[in-house]
């Protein structure tokens, strides 16, 4: 039966991937709450059928608007976030109000209304290992998180593991590695060295660029979060990575070479204080109990059809280019 889902941060990269996810593979209605911040972009949400996806502009930590949305839908996707690090750095203030409070009022209006809810967070709680351990995340790692983003989210986890277990909150978590594709804000790494190539600019690779991310495309992990959302048990926290480990020198040379340009033509510039090394998780748990695989599995492809959505897709992007870039150089990258 077709339910309403209250999905927040929907206007946003990941969280836009999973309403059109929805609208194509469910009978699902979607009510969006977001509170569009310059992360967002409503054009994201063209396409959808009409009638089938409801937008409302607000903001998670208002409670009185959470409690009243919370009244008509059957479960909650909690996406809504500060998410990127290096704002992070600048100004930690906005991740504290929305990653903490914000997730603090949606998991009372969840316990209010006894509602199904799914947090979305991030492999980043666990911190970092190094380059040459066999290891992999799983859930069952320590937290160990090294920034304000990634502290602020693990912040959050531990706020829904509680509402679980002192309230009964019937929720699930899911940590997932670094996605790639459509409607990612050109602040991110793939997105900005893309749009730097149009633009004629030479991409920007933090250091050595020896740090490793662990790549899945934005839809495996929407297919993913749906898997959890229909079968998950309540409660339990579930890893989503796709095996796509590569260091931030070989996705910046693959680019160039993809665009059909030298694949040294890239500038080394600050690194990122405090920046983590190595990313990579062992979803066995979300594979075996159940049954989800990724289908993007070949990295080249998948980027490659990003590199093709930014080129066809400029008017999407280009009006937060040059502030993007101002606030990059202010820093020495
Ligand atoms: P994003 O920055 O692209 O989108 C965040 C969205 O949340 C935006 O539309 C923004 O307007 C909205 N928002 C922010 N503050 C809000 C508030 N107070 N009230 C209502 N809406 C608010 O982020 P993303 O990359 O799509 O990430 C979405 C979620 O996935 C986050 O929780 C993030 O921690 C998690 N995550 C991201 C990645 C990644 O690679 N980007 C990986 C794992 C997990
Ligand atoms: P980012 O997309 O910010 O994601 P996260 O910090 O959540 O991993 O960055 C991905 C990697 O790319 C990270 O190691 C930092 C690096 N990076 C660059 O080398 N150059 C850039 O211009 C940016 C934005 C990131």
């Amino acid at each position: 039966m077709a339910r309403r889902l209250l999905v927040t941060g929907g206007a946003g990269f990941i969280g836009s991937n999973f309403v059109h996810h929805v609208m194509e593979h469910t009978d699902d209605h979607v009510v969006v709450l977001d509170k569009l911040t310059y992360a967002s972009n409503k054009a994201s949400l063209e396409g959808c059928p009409t009638g089938r996806v409801e937008l409302v502009v607000g903001d998670i930590t208002d409670a009185p608007l959470v409690d009243e949305l919370f009244e008509n839908v059957d479960a909650v996707v909690h996406y809504a976030a500060e998410s990127h690090n290096d704002n992070s750095l600048d100004n930690p203030r906005p991740f504290l109000d929305t990653n903490i409070v914000g997730t603090y009022t949606l998991l009372e209006a969840a316990r209010r209304h006894g509602r199904r809810f799914h947090h979305i967070s991030t492999d980043e709680v666990y911190g970092d290992l190094e380059l040459d351990d066999p290891a992999r995340f799983t859930e069952t790692t320590p937290y160990n998180p090294s920034s304000p983003y990634s502290s602020t989210k693990a912040g959050s986890d531990l706020l829904v593991r509680a509402w679980v277990r002192s309230f009964g909150v019937e929720a699930t978590i899911s940590n997932c590695s670094n996605n790639y594709g459509p409607y990612q804000h050109i602040e991110k790494f793939i997105p900005r060295q893309i749009t730097n190539v149009i633009r004629g600019i030479r991409p920007k690779l933090y250091g050595t660029g020896e740090n490793v991310r662990d790549w899945i495309h934005a839809e495996d992990h929407s297919a993913a979060v749906l898997t959890i959302l229909d079968r998950g048990v309540m409660g339990e926290t579930y890893l989503i990575g796709a095996d796509g480990e590569k260091d931030n020198k070989t996705v910046i040379e693959l680019i160039l070479t993809l665009m059909g340009q030298d694949a040294g033509a890239y500038d080394h510039v600050k690194d990122r204080p405090g920046h983590d090394l190595r990313y990579a998780i062992d979803s066995t748990k979300l594979r075996t109990e159940l049954g989800w695989a990724p289908k993007y599995v070949d990295f080249e492809a998948g980027l490659s059809a990003a590199v093709d959505w930014y080129r066809a897709n400029e008017a999407w992007w280009a009006p937060s280019k040059d502030g993007v870039e101002a606030f990059y150089a202010s820093k020495g990258q």
